[in-house]
């Protein structure tokens, strides 16, 4: 009975947590654990978003390949449907088409969608690739916002009720690769970063003001500072010490711990982080001291890309 009590608090408390760093900083971020457990506590602990952001590894060059890929991200999908409305699954074109046939009961394809950038170097023989997939799934109760493209004559034409149909924005979004001087700002120096503009087109198109966004594979926090721009809040995990660190230092947040007495009720294992390196080809921005991070303001700028587009 005791022990019952202490764990309804402990649950409590990190939900407050989670919440007051929403509420203070519009971003709270989980300290390492994997995306199904980080899935699972969040169904525990009632924590609704409008969006998850689903961007894992492509089963392709960095990251490596699993036999069962398919099966695992479609039961990461299966559990998405349960916390969030919309959700994005990101990948090479020729692997997330084999999602459209398996995809759970509760979603359905809203709109495939096409990252294209044309400056990846040409040092591969045969096709350079020029773009990334991503497919927008929903729940049926999912809302979407074109309204939020509208420029200001389309609006004032909207206020005087002379606006004839709505222009929805398209679905290819062109921004460049962050390598080399592009996006520099922005670079951190994770093998697979994506643009935040493109992410800011997602979230338009799918939040108003103050919903939350879920990204349990953050990588470096794109979901983050995307979402911080437009005024949305985010939720983020990576079960990584490196990426976790490197979020850390991007957005200004710090890690929140989850309580042992939550992890041994939903069994939620520490990530061993020998299993979770990746091989990348850049050194990266972050070196992680402990549980702080420390950016080499000096390094040179990317000159690399994501590996990935090379294999
Ligand atoms: C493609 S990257 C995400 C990049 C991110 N969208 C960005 O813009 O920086 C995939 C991320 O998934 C994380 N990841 C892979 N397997 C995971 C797992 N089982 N649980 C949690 N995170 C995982 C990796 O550490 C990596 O950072």
């Amino acid at each position: 009975m005791k022990n019952e009590k202490k764990q309804i608090g402990a649950f409590a408390a990190l939900k407050k947590s989670i919440q007051s760093e929403l509420d203070q900083r519009g971003v709270a971020l989980l300290e390492p654990i994997d995306v199904q457990d980080s899935l699972r506590l969040m169904k525990a602990l009632s924590i609704p978003s409008e969006v998850a952001m689903l961007d894992p590894w492509y089963n392709k060059g960095v990251g490596g390949e699993r036999e069962d890929y398919f099966e695992y991200i479609t039961s990461i999908l299966e559990q998405l449907s349960g916390v969030s409305k919309h959700v994005f699954l990101w990948g090479f074109p020729e692997i997330v088409a084999n999602f459209l046939a398996i995809l759970p009961a509760e979603l359905s394809l809203v709109a495939w969608l096409t990252w294209y950038y044309k400056n990846n170097p040409s040092v591969i023989r045969g096709w350079r690739s020029s773009q990334m997939a991503c497919l927008h799934l929903s729940r049926k109760d999912a809302p979407l916002y074109p309204q939020h493209f509208l420029n200001d004559a389309q609006l004032s034409l909207q206020e005087r009720g002379k606006l004839r149909y709505m222009p929805g924005p398209t679905s290819v979004i062109e921004e460049p690769l962050l390598v080399g001087f592009v996006g520099r700002s922005q670079q951190t120096g994770h093998p697979s970063q994506k643009p935040e503009k493109v992410y800011e087109r997602m979230f338009m198109m799918t939040t108003k003001s103050n919903d939350l966004i879920i990204d349990p594979m953050c990588g470096s926090g794109t979901s983050a500072a995307a979402s911080l721009a437009l005024g949305r809040k985010a939720l983020l995990s990576d079960h990584s010490e490196e990426y976790t660190c490197m979020v850390e230092e991007r957005i200004g947040v710090r890690r929140i711990i989850i309580p042992e007495i939550v992890r041994d009720e939903l069994h939620i294992e520490y990530p061993r982080q020998d299993l979770v390196k990746v091989h990348t080809n850049k050194k990266p921005k972050t070196k992680t001291l402990g549980k702080s991070a420390v950016r080499e303001k000096d390094s040179e700028p990317s000159l690399t890309f994501p590996q990935e587009l090379l294999d």
